[in-house]
């Protein structure tokens, strides 16, 4: 018998407004054109002032665990993955636990950019696979709105604010790539590509958050390159090929990046989940927005083999193979 994470609900949510790019090119100098053919993007969603990563996570949670049948009673773990905490202690995770009367249990974040659900993943599977966990709320949350600088029109236009979440419980399996659940996660990370996407503070070299700062053309060409290794990685390691795979939600950076790796794995289109158009680069949300819309529209079915991935600052990077 091999115990197995099983995904038991999923939630999201995308504060308003969305903000159009032919909204933001009335205070950006840019345009929808160029956005569109560059990233995908069309939309992202801004916080208003006031709303913080805490209440975009809960709510995520709220219908998450709507969808598993759940209350926050049945929770033993909350993990949120994020990059724009409410504060920079206590955890953001915390908050939620506590507007979710959750007393019991524990709490805490995981930091990894963009790649942080992917992370997270990783970690509520090795709680749940060494038994200190059974249920787990694993949220990635961000208000990416607040760490821009929106003078500068080559990062501003890319990102946007979001929530998505996953209920992960305890299930038995044979040990194969038939079982549901987690087969297997893969994180890797890459210190010094620090200078290739970094905010320029933080609270023990400037005591303030910093913006975010990219050379964009370089984490292009790595993020094709790290996210296909790492899905190769998930895939040999399971034993499974491309075309074993029903859905691959990719983290939601750039439409380029997702057809570059669709197209050097041979993995066709239509079987990428892309949900950018909507949300833009939400870092840690963006994979359970992807897959949650992908639930909800019926795309995904249980018993289907998904293949998550992202990559983010650090750099970091990973792939999560799992049976829905
Ligand atoms: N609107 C209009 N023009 C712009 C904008 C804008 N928002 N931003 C830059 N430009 C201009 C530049 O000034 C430049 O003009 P010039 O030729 O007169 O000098 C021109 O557009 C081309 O600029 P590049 O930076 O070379 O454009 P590129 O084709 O590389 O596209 C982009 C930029 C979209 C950022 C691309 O490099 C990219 O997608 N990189 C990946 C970055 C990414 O997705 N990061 C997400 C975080 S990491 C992750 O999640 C994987």
């Amino acid at each position: 018998m091999t115990v197995r994470s099983i995904v038991l609900g999923c939630g999201s949510y995308l504060p308003e407004p969305a903000v159009s790019n032919a909204e933001l090119a009335t205070r950006v100098d840019t345009s929808d054109k160029w956005i569109v053919e560059r990233t995908g993007i069309k939309n992202r969603h801004i916080a208003p002032d006031g709303v913080t990563t805490s209440d975009l996570a809960l709510e995520a949670a709220r219908r998450a665990l709507a969808s598993a049948g759940l209350t926050a009673a049945d929770l033993d773990l909350v993990i949120v993955a994020t990059t724009t905490p409410d504060e920079t202690f206590p955890s953001t995770a915390t908050r939620v636990q506590a507007r979710l009367g959750m007393t019991r249990g524990a709490a805490f974040d995981v930091q990894a950019v963009c790649s942080g659900f992917v992370y997270g993943l990783s970690v509520a599977d090795a709680f749940i696979r060494t038994g200190q966990a059974r249920t787990v709320l694993l949220i990635g949350a961000e208000t990416m709105s607040r760490i821009l600088d929106w003078s500068d029109r080559t990062t501003c236009v890319l990102f946007g604010d979001g929530a998505g979440a996953m209920v992960l419980g305890t299930g038995e399996g044979a040990g194969t790539s038939d079982d549901r659940g987690i087969l297997n996660t893969k994180i890797f990370s890459d210190g010094r590509l620090h200078d290739l996407l970094y905010t320029d503070g933080g609270v023990s070299s400037t005591r303030g958050a910093g913006h975010l700062r990219m050379q964009g053309r370089e984490v292009f060409k790595h993020a094709v390159t790290n996210i296909s290794a790492a899905m190769e990685a998930s895939m040999a390691e399971a034993g499974i090929s491309v075309a074993d795979v029903a859905w691959f939600v990719p983290h939601q950076a750039n439409q380029r990046i997702l057809d570059g790796t669709a197209k050097k794995l041979g993995i066709a289109r239509e079987r990428v989940v892309s949900t950018i158009a909507e949300h833009g680069n939400t870092s840690a949300a963006s994979v359970p927005l992807a897959f949650d819309t992908a639930v909800k529209d019926g795309r995904i079915q249980r018993g289907d083999l998904l293949l998550l991935e992202a990559m983010g600052g650090g750099f970091t990077w990973g792939a999560a193979l799992l049976r829905y």
